[in-house]
């Protein structure tokens, strides 16, 4: 089933597309918990409360060798969510991946810049990728394009690793990496607010509302 995920720790816009969208969870990043000055003691209840206690938090180890890594995604596995360790996808860190499968731990590699290392990642046992869509086409490669060749890669070499594309500046990236197949995906929350607006749909439902009220007035419909 597809996983939809707020790129964010912003407990307001959580609580917002918690109501209008079946969020599965959220992803973080130490930029992202440092900008919310929210460490995950604070975090993590708050963020069950609104999207309830079966919420998927996708959290990234600080640490900087791989012994250390394991360590510490052993200490979050304790902790009472879902969380799902986020690793990037370094030598140090696919290091510390191929350990943590060995020990059943859920895992995310992330910083994925191109589609080598992504699949090295999977190769490694990574139960989801992350590659970042817009921070490669700010370097001038091809975000998309590195996300379809991966999910190609795991098709025909049948690796169960999911795609959870990240980093997106506009809507046009989401739809292409929609349309390659992907499992999943993390929004930043002003795209997901975007994804929502496109100029036509206002007008159109407020034309609906005056064709409605200039007939039958403040009337509900199963009045009418
Ligand atoms: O976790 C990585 C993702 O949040 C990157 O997004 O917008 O910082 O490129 P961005």
């Amino acid at each position: 089933m597809f996983e939809l995920y707020l790129d964010t720790a912003d407990l307001g816009q959580i609580a917002r597309f918690g109501a209008s969208l079946p969020v599965r969870g959220i992803t973080t990043n130490p930029s992202i918990l440092a900008k919310a000055n929210s460490g995950l003691a604070e975090l993590l209840p708050k963020v069950a409360e609104v999207l309830g206690k079966e919420a998927r938090i996708h959290v990234q180890v600080v640490s900087e060798s791989a012994d250390a890594m394991v360590k510490e995604a052993l200490s979050l596995q304790e902790l009472p969510y879902d969380i799902v360790v986020k690793v990037p996808a370094t030598e140090t860190g696919l290091t510390a991946i191929r350990q943590m499968k060995a020990r059943n731990i859920p895992v995310l590699a992330t910083a994925i810049y191109s589609v080598q290392q992504g699949f090295l990642a999977a190769l490694c046992g990574a139960d989801y990728l992350a590659p970042y869509v817009n921070r490669i086409d700010a370097i001038g490669a091809n975000g998309v394009g590195v996300v379809a060749d991966l999910q190609h890669l795991l098709d025909r070499h049948h690796l169960a690793s999911k795609l959870l594309p990240a980093s997106f500046k506009n809507t046009q990236q989401v739809l292409e990496v929609l349309k390659a197949g992907v499992a999943s995906i993390t929004l930043p929350a002003d795209i997901a607010a975007e994804l929502f607006a496109h100029p036509s749909v206002e007008p159109a439902v407020n034309r609906f509302s005056q064709d409605w009220q200039a007939v039958f007035g403040q009337t509900l419909s199963f009045e009418s």
